[in-house]
């Protein structure tokens, strides 16, 4: 049986439940040497823990030297002038690791964001290296590109490509004055987003826990595409017994957030709704209710299949069990379906099979 039988035939979901080759992945690496011989060489290696993986990596890159990834590299001026010294005026975010900066490269004529990373957090030069070298292992049209990286001194910058839209925070939770994102877009953002975190999961070798997975670190192009960002920063985010699972309970939050605009933890609502998925649970189990989740900026411009099918994705994720919750390679498939249906007649959602409703 599989998890999505609400919305999904059996052969669509199994289509997604092997490891898949994507288009994107390693043929997209441009030919960094250093990093594509360091990849082979631990490819098919099993690591009990990240840090045993890192101390591997650590041990590789000191073979090479740090001007083997010279390729990336920045001095700390050609980012001061592309960021007019690290201007406030040029800031565009401060999260966690440090301040987030938009930065114009003269030398290859691009926009990027520049993360001056809080220097407290990386505990030295070469547990840096190995996290830059991991990142620019990483690539897929659904991930922010690491452009390079700067640590001249005690400096410890990461330099991306350049998101136009900001975070899908700002366009859903933060909205401010912007135009609501409508329906289609939100589906089309978890679609990529679930495809991004199935490359971390799936594709990468070793496979990549996100293990900070939010509406803030899904970033915006011109267009909408959503890339993830902050995947590689994973060592300094929380600690404990996170899984492939624990990123599908965080997409299922986020996704939930995109359905009713509603924040994950919000003080500001009255107390029996500020913790969306206890919030949400009663309206799961109940069908009649589902269009009251619904954000009220969406202003009813939403097909009622889609939502049902959207929701019963959302609570597969939230289940409590890790082992119930579907893998990413099913959300995907789950999402692939529903943008290809959403608003035509042929949504095949039954409220009888409705995973959401037989919840309880
Ligand atoms: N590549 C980028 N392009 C455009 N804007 C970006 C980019 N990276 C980050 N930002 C902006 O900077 C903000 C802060 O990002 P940052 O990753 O530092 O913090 P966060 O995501 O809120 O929290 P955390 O530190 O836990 O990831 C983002 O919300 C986004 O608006
Ligand atoms: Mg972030």
């Amino acid at each position: 049986m599989s998890c999505f039988s609400c919305c999904l035939s059996e052969e669509k979901v199994n289509k997604g439940s092997t490891r898949k080759s994507t288009q994107d992945g390693r043929d997209g690496r441009d030919a960094r040497t250093i990093a594509s011989s360091f990849a082979n060489s631990f490819a098919n290696l099993s690591f009990k823990s990240d840090s045993s993986r890192r101390r591997y990596i650590a041990g590789e890159i000191s073979k090479y030297g740090k001007a083997s990834i010279s390729a990336q590299f920045f001095s700390f001026k050609e980012l001061s002038a592309a960021t007019q010294n690290f201007d406030p005026q040029s800031m565009v975010g401060e999260g966690g690791f440090g301040r987030v900066y938009k930065g114009h490269l003269e030398s290859k004529n691009m926009d990027v964001a520049v993360k001056q990373l809080d220097r407290n957090g990386f505990q030295g030069n070469r547990e840096f290296l190995v996290e830059v070298l991991m990142l620019s292992l990483l690539h897929h049209s659904n991930l922010v590109n690491l452009v390079g990286y700067c640590s001249d001194a005690d400096q410890r910058i990461l330099v991306y490509e350049y998101m136009a839209n900001g975070s899908l925070e700002d366009h859903l939770l933060d909205i401010g004055q912007k135009k609501p994102l409508d329906w289609k877009t939100r589906m089309k953002i978890a679609k990529g987003a679930a495809k991004g975190l199935e490359y971390l999961h799936d594709i990468a070798s070793p496979p990549v826990i996100f293990r900070d997975f939010k509406a803030s670190n899904i970033l915006l192009d011109e267009d909408f595409n959503p890339k993830l960002s902050d995947f590689g920063l994973a060592k300094l985010g929380p600690t404990g017994q996170l899984t492939a699972k624990s990123d599908v309970y965080s997409f299922g939050v986020v996704f939930l957030e995109m359905i009713t605009g509603r924040r994950v933890i919000d003080k500001s609502r009255p107390s029996e709704e500020q913790n969306l998925v206890t919030w949400a649970q009663p309206y799961f189990r109940d069908k009649r209710k589902f269009h009251m989740m619904v954000d009220p900026l969406l202003e009813n411009q939403y097909p009622k299949k889609g939502l049902h099918q959207a929701l019963a994705v959302a609570a597969m994720c939230l289940q409590d069990e890790d082992s119930t919750r579907p893998y990413i390679n099913d959300v995907v498939s789950a999402l692939e379906f529903l943008c290809d249906t959403d608003g035509k007649d042929e949504g095949v959602l039954s409220p009888e099979s409705s995973m959401a409703e037989g919840r309880n």
